[in-house]
């Protein structure tokens, strides 16, 4: 059975519209927990656009579960990661005038210097991610860097779901999670995933963990939190 983690990301979002105090993604992260999250998860952007180092500090103090750190392999914030020891780090692509994390990483074109990140995090005893598009030279490029997992960039499917082109999506993730499978990689999926598309998903069974965000924090807008995670632990458990 597949595990959810929450990405709590756009409850800060909320809070720096008004640069308030509320809401705050560490009371979020809480009641996700209780709800039967498996994990919380976190993008400390290099502009600090919504998650503060104060939220990140704290939720590793809070959180229960397992703590993911997404983050660019810059300077700063590796020094941050090794201070603050989430349990995981997720190496992502960072563009300032994004509106979110766009493609994978190029992990094919920058394995040596990837590769010695990873094993600064693994130095220090954190797990290493790397987010990576359904492609078998993206996979492979992270089993040669060290990496304990890769998370399936699931946005092109999310874009296309429900046309045929999602379909064809489909099989490319279902095969990159199948040689990542091979190599002893653990396999994470997710980007744009919701209520509506995640199910085909949930049948590829190689995929360990979903990585959710927006679509929840959308919902717990109108229902709350722990009823928006309710029930999309419903449909990642199949
Ligand atoms: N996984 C990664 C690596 C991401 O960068 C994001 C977005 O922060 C997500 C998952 C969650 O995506 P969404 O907010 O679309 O669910």
């Amino acid at each position: 059975m597949a595990r959810l983690s929450v990405n709590v990301d756009h409850v800060a979002t909320v809070r720096q519209a008004r640069r308030a105090l509320e809401p705050d993604p560490v009371a979020a992260a809480i009641l996700a927990e209780l709800a039967g999250a498996h994990g919380i998860i976190v993008h400390l952007r290099e502009d600090r656009r919504h998650i503060q180092d104060r939220d990140l500090r704290l939720l590793r103090e809070v959180v229960k579960t397992h703590l993911n750190l997404e983050m660019a392999a810059v300077e700063e914030i590796i020094n941050i990661a090794l201070e603050v020891r989430p349990d995981m780090v997720t190496f992502v692509p960072e563009r300032r005038e994004e509106l979110t994390t766009e493609g994978g990483l190029d992990v094919a074109g920058q394995v040596e210097r990837l590769g010695e990140v990873v094993a600064r995090m693994k130095g220090a005893g954190i797990r290493v991610s790397l987010f990576v598009d359904p492609d078998p030279r993206s996979i492979e490029a992270a089993s040669a860097c060290g990496a304990d997992v890769v998370e399936i960039h699931t946005g092109r499917y999310a874009e296309r779901f429900p046309s045929h082109g999602a379909m064809e999506e489909l099989e490319r993730i279902k095969e990159a999670a199948l040689l990542a499978r091979s190599l002893k990689l653990e396999v994470h999926a997710g980007h744009g995933l919701d209520y509506r598309n995640v199910s085909p998903l949930v049948g590829i069974r190689e995929i360990e963990e979903f990585s959710i965000g927006h679509s929840i924090v959308a919902r717990a807008v109108l229902v709350g939190m722990e009823r928006a995670v309710r029930e999309m632990l419903e449909l990642v458990r199949g």
